[in-house]
């Protein structure tokens, strides 16, 4: 059923974000060994690969956390290799972290409104309000609600976020990084420590994002998630590409279920 629609909806604008032979070592173990692939506009694209693949590294490149060694990252067609993260966060580039971290001390509305900005440290609430001049504080908690109400999350808009189940931290993180409205948004395992059914409800949510226009790429090591929601995928194993496609090609390649027997599985 998802090749019919992929087939649909394959892409015909260029690429919105687009890596080119990125390597990046730390003291001398090469963690990525030139890295190369693209994510299409309105895309799930899932990078997949066992522990110490490079995963978490990938999106750190990507997010300007790291640098690369080598390589280039294009972002609408823009070179954006070595900038800033608040730069590229400025552009619409954001991610989720593999650790989930709501703001504590601050309630889940508040977390929301937090979101607001785009800027990464230490924006105060009443800078989101001014900065957002031209809306009254009135019309951004309407907008923060609404994004509460997507994400199920409405009855919780006044408790502490860090009081929180861990499954409804897990979408507090995701809330917040949909309202700075990022054009990729980039998710390190957001289905980790989630029941079975917390894991559909994001594949859910993850789908309804899309469906909004939003290109997303989706890091797990959860094959079947990332079966069920992904457009294509990208396997990952020692630093390197080992195999790119459709979820249900990917899956039967003979190099990914060894990547997997060999240390996964
Ligand atoms: N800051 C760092 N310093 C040293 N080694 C690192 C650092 N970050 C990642 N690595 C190494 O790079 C490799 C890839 O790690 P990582 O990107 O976290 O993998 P994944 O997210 O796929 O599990 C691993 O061997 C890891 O130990
Ligand atoms: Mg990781």
């Amino acid at each position: 059923m998802h090749c019919s629609l992929r087939a649909k909806r394959r892409p015909s604008p260029g690429p919105l974000l687009r890596l080119e032979g990125v390597v990046k070592s730390f003291q001398g173990v090469v963690a990525l060994k030139g890295v190369s692939f693209a994510l299409y506009p309105r895309e799930i694209l899932g990078l997949i690969g066992p522990n110490g693949a490079g995963k978490t590294t990938l999106i750190n490149l990507i997010t300007g956390f790291l640098r690369p060694d080598r390589g280039h990252i294009y972002f609408a067609g823009e070179d954006i290799t070595g900038l800033k993260p608040e730069a590229i966060a400025n552009r619409g580039i954001l991610r989720t972290f593999q650790h989930v971290q709501v703001f504590s001390g601050l309630t889940v509305l508040e977390n929301i409104l937090l979101g607001f900005s785009r800027r990464i440290k230490g924006s105060l609430l009443k800078e989101i309000f001014s900065l957002n001049g031209r809306k009254s504080e009135e019309e951004l908690r309407e907008q923060a609600f609404q994004i509460l109400e997507t994400f199920g999350l409405k009855h919780w808009a006044s408790h502490p976020a860090e009081a929180l189940p861990y499954g409804e931290q897990r979408r507090v993180v995701l809330a917040r990084a949909v309202a700075a409205k990022p054009r990729v948004l980039l998710l390190d395992e957001p289905a980790a420590g989630l029941s079975p059914r917390e894991g559909r409800e994001l594949v859910g949510l993850l789908k309804q994002l899309k469906e909004g226009g939003l290109s997303l790429l989706l890091v797990d090591h959860d094959v079947d998630l990332i079966l069920e929601v992904c457009d294509r995928v990208v396997v990952l194993s020692s630093g390197e590409i080992i195999a790119q496609g459709p979820p249900r090609v990917v899956r039967q390649d003979p190099k990914v279920i060894e990547a997997y027997l060999g240390s996964d599985a």
